[in-house]
């Protein structure tokens, strides 16, 4: 047995990476998928199209490696976060796309849900503010629009999962979803652990539809079908968790930022839950089979790289996202101009549902270059909000938060101008680890420690490995002066949506 392989069903793409046991990538492919924008501030996803692609993904890694299915310990499953399948028991077919977690057609409904209990009606039982984000709302709409999907459900007819569960349930036939997965709905209890059926009723989510509730490493049920039939598979964690476990962030006090299609900066609370007074999130961070679960704190930002994504696809400036670096690089600075990409109005640290994205400080000086270098600078400054956040979330909670450097991965942080930049509007070094995968790391070791692949955590720490470091250079003047720039431009957005 020499390899764990990871599935990761992300936002933009479908990937599966083979794991040896020191954590490096022995091999890979990748499928992108289609993004389906019916209306603005709708994003859907074909899930049929997630399925066959993880199902190609799986192939073409053990093809590229020359690996067979006898060489594979375990699979472990990680998953783009909240997005919404609901699909027939019977056949398996899916009756409305999956409305991915950007989707914020649930706009009024999460208002009425909230009524005069404000947003934070259920931030008690579930660490979350009331949100288009979350998936319970998405359900409801689902239930509410396709014509007799609600009677259905309730007679048991219908399955609802997010990412995960529609992947295990098309490995496997078992509809199950994790601690981590489940933390996102707005459905379950973050201290027992099970669904709240009083939640349920009030969203309108019947149970009758909601996958029973794991841990994020035990041997879930062999794969059915395909090139890994008979291969347990082992680990489930949605994405940012999985990114958390991976970059070894296993104490109270250790934090990672990955920047993706968002950026998600995740801190290791210890074994009970901590509750935000800064707009960040509580969430379960990992369970490892019977052990009590270890909870988060976050701060999710939904548009940091789907901003390049913006840059590439709806203007055409640029061919591929890493040209941004060489444009942003034609100048020395943003020239005045701040894009604040509300897209999906704000999330960490503010929750501004009203707000749409601003370019502020335009001038005719500006070119495409300082654009280019705003929308990288966003990233950072954004990542500064939440870095706030969580200081003083941590020392309300005399939690130590590790301050000698942030650790960071995903696609943005191959972005050198970016991370230079980062570390300057932080004030402090960030450093990217070897294998830049965490994502897909942390659900291999949530899968490999369940099979005894890996001997326990400690594996986990020692395989982790620091590659590249920046250290801030930026005098402080001019990193507050950018600070107060950049909160003017975030403060234009306000008040845009209904
Ligand atoms: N060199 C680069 N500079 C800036 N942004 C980049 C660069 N390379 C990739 N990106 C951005 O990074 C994102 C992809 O990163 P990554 O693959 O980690 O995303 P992801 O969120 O994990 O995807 P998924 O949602 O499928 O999981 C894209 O949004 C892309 O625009
Ligand atoms: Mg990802």
């Amino acid at each position: 047995m020499r390899y764990v392989a990871a599935i990761d069903q992300g936002t933009t793409s479908s990937r599966c990476i083979l794991f040896d046991r020191s954590g490096r990538i022995a091999g890979l492919a990748q499928r992108e998928h289609d993004q389906i924008f019916p209306k603005p501030g709708w994003v859907e996803h074909d899930p049929e199209t997630l399925w066959r692609n993880t199902e190609f993904v799986l192939g073409a890694a053990l093809d590229e490696a020359g690996v067979r299915a006898a060489d594979i310990a375990a699979v472990g499953v990680t998953n783009q976060r909240e997005t919404t399948v609901v699909w027939e028991r019977e056949t398996g077919r899916p009756i409305h796309n999956a409305i991915v977690w950007q989707d914020t057609r649930t706009d009024r409904l999460c208002t009425e849900l909230a009524g005069e209990h404000g947003a934070d009606r259920y931030a008690d039982r579930t660490g979350l503010p009331l949100s288009t984000y979350f998936s319970g709302p998405k359900v409801r709409w689902i239930l509410d629009t396709v014509p007799g999907a609600r009677e259905r459900a309730e007679a048991g007819e219908l399955c609802f999962g997010t990412v995960d569960s529609w992947v295990l349930w098309n490995l496997t036939g078992r509809h199950i979803t994790d601690v981590t997965n489940a933390s996102r709905t707005l459905l379950m209890d973050l201290r027992r652990l099970q669904w709240d059926s009083e939640i349920c009723a009030e969203i309108g989510v019947p149970t009758a539809m909601l996958p029973e509730i794991c841990s994020s490493s035990e041997v879930y049920a062999e794969i059915t079908s395909g090139p890994l039939a008979g291969i347990p598979v082992a680990g489930i964690l949605g994405d940012q968790q999985a990114a958390t476990f991976g970059q070894a962030c296993l104490s109270p006090g250790e934090a990672k930022n990955t920047y993706g299609t968002g950026n998600f900066m995740l801190l290791n609370t210890g074994t009970t839950p901590v509750f935000s007074e800064h707009g960040l999130l509580t969430t379960v961070c990992y369970r490892l089979g019977e052990q009590p679960p270890v909870y988060a704190l976050e701060g999710s930002i939904a548009v940091t790289g789907a901003l390049v994504q913006w840059f590439r696809d709806n203007l055409g400036i640029i061919g591929a996202a890493a040209e941004i670096e060489d444009l942003a690089r034609t100048v020395d600075d943003n020239g005045g101009a701040y894009i604040v990409p509300a897209f999906s109005g704000l999330f960490a640290p503010r929750w501004r549902p009203d707000a749409r994205g601003v370019i502020a400080g335009l001038t005719r000086f500006v070119t495409k270059a300082h654009l280019a270098r705003a929308i990288l600078e966003s990233t950072a400054f954004q990542t500064r909000e939440v870095m706030d956040a969580m200081r003083a979330d941590a020392e309300a909670n005399e939690l130590s938060l590790e301050s000698v450097a942030l650790k960071v991965d995903g696609g943005m942080v191959a972005n050198d101008l970016l991370m230079q930049f980062q570390a300057d509007i932080l004030d402090l070094p960030v450093v990217r680890p070897l294998v830049n995968e965490t994502t897909a790391l942390g659900a291999a070791y949530a899968a490999g420690l369940a099979v005894g692949y890996w001997s326990g955590t400690d594996d986990i720490r020692a395989n982790w490995t620091a590659d590249t470091t920046w250290t801030p250079a930026m005098p402080a003047a001019e990193r507050e002066a950018r600070l107060r720039d950049w909160d003017k431009a975030v403060e234009r957005t306000y008040n845009w949506a209904d």
